[in-house]
């Protein structure tokens, strides 16, 4: 794992040696005892205007106490919301590096997402890396920031839900990046397991209980692989005892060949990131618990691997799905729904929820619509999508709203079942929603296709690792101010 930078929290008070962080508009006014000609004449060699996230680094001569002066652009301070605090926290932690670091007086929020900002781009995938990068760093000083505040306990009690948080995508993004040699159905279940410690109640189905339950859908896409599939069922209960919960379902496909409509070589690779909608689903549910949420929320997780093999499913064949349904598999590769549409069906029966919003990396065509900007949201619910744009502009994890009608879910009826798996060449997100809508009745749903946003991410101030961990703090927002009592 990446070293982590340690954070803390302290009073006003500036300290007089080490290295320390002010942050300025574009008026360059510097607090007292650093403010200081030759500190002026650094900034203007060195062209800093004060710009949002420019930096500075004045190393310090002899006789000053401090070694070190980073100067952090604000821009215009008033214009800043919360995700820009996180994308300085960003910054800071690009122009720190290592060392004892303490940053000038700001108030808790500011603190607190700085601290968080900092945190989430410090996070590297490098477990794996025997040398440079990997185990030689941890030599170094691991960053330690202190965060001075006008409130430091205020600034403390909003770090303990802030570091959950940063936690929760962390999670999210380790499960994602972890090849699929590693991370098999049962290894992702173990993991899911894990939030049993934070409280949470955690149980996974196998392949006999899911058989059992008629899963056919879901069952098809595993047969085809020697890694048996489970269902983990993650539930948080900090609500009122007997509040319906809300719930969260992802897809995790752990590894996606294609099955016998096997995928080209070319970028097969990307497939161990099949599972972003799970561990979505998984960071988030880490989030809620560490931070004690006042909500009843289950996550369900299908996790299962695409294979090609003498005993996989093939083109043609019909199965029945948990809900009666019976759908033809014209493309093995169009797995995610099958998965999906036991997954949603199993937790409207069982849970009845508020509303059920599901995660998936679900087609390569919400990529050519979207590209990696905003995740493709699909509903039969206006209010619920409201509220997740809403969050998504506070979260800077965007969603788009797609169209569902009934020309479209036509376009996935066939004469031998009740749907095919497939709707053809044109439109193929949408199909893929119009098919995940047939398993979820009356329920207020959203479907995120999160294809183009969960991995292979461009790099940004809080993000640096080819998987994002997008919809953590996305879902984690939607539920702090719409579903906490
Ligand atoms: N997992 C893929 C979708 C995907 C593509 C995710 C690229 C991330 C990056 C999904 O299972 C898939 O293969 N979808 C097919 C559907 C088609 C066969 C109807 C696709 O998008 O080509
Ligand atoms: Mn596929
Ligand atoms: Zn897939």
């Amino acid at each position: 794992m990446s070293r982590l930078p340690k954070i803390t929290f302290a009073s006003n008070e500036l300290p007089k040696d080490g290295g320390l962080v002010v942050l300025t508009d574009k008026s360059l006014t510097l607090p007292d005892g650093v403010a200081s000609d030759s500190v002026t004449r650094a900034l203007d060699v060195a062209k800093f205007e004060g710009g949002k996230g420019k930096t500075a680094q004045i190393l310090c001569p002899a006789d000053s106490g401090l070694d070190r002066l980073i100067v952090l652009g604000t821009g215009d301070v008033d214009d800043l919301n919360e995700q820009d605090w996180l994308n300085l926290g960003g910054k800071l932690q690009a122009a720190t590096g290592e060392g004892a670091i303490a940053i000038a007086a700001q108030n808790p929020m500011q603190a607190v997402a700085m601290a968080q900002g900092a945190v989430l781009a410090s996070y590297k995938f490098d477990r794996y890396k025997t040398k440079k990068g990997g185990k030689k760093d941890e030599k170094k000083d691991a960053l330690a920031l202190t965060f001075h505040t006008d409130d430091v306990a205020a600034a403390e009690a909003a770090w303990e839900s802030a570091s959950g948080i940063a936690d929760g995508v962390m999670l999210a993004r380790d499960l994602v990046n972890e090849p699929a040699n590693v991370l098999t159905p049962k290894d992702f279940a173990k993991r899911a397991k894990k939030l049993s410690k934070l409280g949470c109640k955690v149980t996974a189905l196998d392949g006999k209980d899911m058989n059992k339950l008629k899963m056919g859908a879901l069952m098809g896409v595993a047969r085809g692989s020697r890694n048996p599939p489970r269902m983990a069922i993650i539930e948080w209960n900090g609500g009122k005892e007997g509040e319906k919960p809300v719930a969260f379902v992802g897809k995790g496909v752990t590894f996606d060949t294609g099955g016998i409509s096997l995928k080209p070589p070319a970028g097969m690779g990307d497939m161990k990131g099949d599972m972003g909608g799970a561990a979505a689903v998984t960071g988030l549910m880490h989030a809620l618990a560490a931070r004690k949420a006042k909500a009843n929320v289950v996550g369900i997780i299908g996790l299962v691997e695409n294979m090609p093999d003498g005993d996989a499913q093939r083109p043609g064949d019909i199965v029945t799905s948990m809900s009666g349904q019976t759908i033809e598999v014209l493309n093995t590769d169009a797995e995610g729904r099958l998965v999906l549409a036991d997954a949603l069906y199993y937790c409207r029966k069982e849970f009845d929820p508020k509303f059920m919003i599901n995660l998936a990396t679900l087609t390569g065509a919400i990529l050519v619509a979207l590209g990696n900007q905003h995740a493709g949201l699909f509903s039969n619910d206006d209010t619920l999508s409201e509220q997740l744009s809403a969050a998504g502009a506070v979260t800077n994890e965007k969603v788009w709203r797609m169209p569902l009608t009934k020309e479209y879910d036509k376009m996935i009826d066939t004469k031998n079942a009740d749907m095919k798996n497939i709707g053809g060449r044109f439109a193929g997100s949408i199909t893929a929603a119009q098919f995940l809508q047939r398993y979820v009745g009356d329920t207020p749903w959203v479907h995120l296709d999160i294809a183009g946003t969960a991995m292979d991410s461009p790099s940004t101030d809080i993000n640096k690792s080819w998987a994002s961990g997008y919809g953590v703090r996305l879902l984690d927002r939607l539920v702090a101010d719409n579903y906490e009592s």
